[in-house]
């Protein structure tokens, strides 16, 4: 399986912070925000990522780190130039996934667990990861028949439940097919969510619930806790 990690988009919800640097090079307490869903990668057993990033924060990027070997893993890069969505920067990373199945991830995703079971027992189709929150109505939302995935909702004002479809997917490679087919949503943006519907109608999803802490860093809260809460579990968290 191959890791595809995102670090593009604008970060506005970040600014000023994210005037001079990209919102993934920001410190969450010891390191920079990328380091969190890159280990997630690695610790679940995946060593070849692509990272895709905007094109003016890439050396960046390299610079930090570089092809990887630091971390036993193979690293190389792309450039999303335009924050087109999160399914579109997907489709960006079609040569390097071939015909392997993928692990997609959200660069402002922090994890504590080891997902290195439901990585390996993944077979096709796709595969989202579920938390119960307290805010469903800031993330996807997946609403469950016993354990069938029923719908998913990108951001709904009222959510019929408070499973939140966090950063982390599994895909086959057919979801590139599934990509080259999808419209702008009304925010101009190629959705996950689309996607994930797709394997939903098609009867070929399931879902796992996330164990222990995760945290999307994307706002000024979330960051600082995000680095509170590493600070207070650093074993956990070490590089
Ligand atoms: O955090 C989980 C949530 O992430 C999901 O519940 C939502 O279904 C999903 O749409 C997404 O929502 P966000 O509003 O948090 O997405 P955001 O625009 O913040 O982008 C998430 C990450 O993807 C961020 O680290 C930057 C990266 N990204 C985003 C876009 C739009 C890219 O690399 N390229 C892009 O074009």
């Amino acid at each position: 399986m191959k890791g595809v990690l995102l670090a593009g988009g604008r970060g506005t919800r970040l600014l000023p912070l994210t005037k001079l640097t990209n919102k993934h090079l920001l410190p969450i307490f010891d390191k920079q925000m990328v380091y969190y869903p890159l280990l997630t990668l690695c610790k679940a057993g995946i060593r070849e990522v692509l990272i895709l990033t905007t094109p003016q924060h890439l050396k960046d990027f390299k610079k930090l780190l570089g092809d990887g070997n630091d971390l036993k893993m193979k690293l190389s890069y792309k450039v999303q130039k335009e924050a087109s969505g999160i399914a579109h920067a997907l489709a960006l990373s079609k040569s390097f996934v071939g015909k392997d199945n993928l692990a997609l991830i959200l660069g402002d995703n922090i994890f504590e667990e080891d997902f290195s079971a439901a990585f390996k027992s993944f077979k096709s189709g796709a595969r989202i990861f579920l938390k119960a929150v307290k805010d469903p109505q800031r993330f996807g939302v997946a609403t469950l028949a016993g354990k069938k995935v029923v719908e998913i909702i990108e951001k709904p004002k009222n959510p019929k439940t408070n499973l939140a479809v966090v950063g982390l997917y599994l895909y086959d490679a057919r979801v590139f097919d599934i990509v080259k087919n999808l419209k702008p949503s009304q925010r101009g943006e190629l959705e996950i969510t689309d996607v994930n519907n797709w394997f939903v109608k098609a009867g070929e999803i399931d879902s796992r619930n996330v164990k222990g802490k995760w945290m999307d860093a994307g706002t000024f809260e979330s960051l600082v806790s995000a680095s509170d809460y590493v600070k207070k579990n650093r074993d956990k968290f070490a590089l």
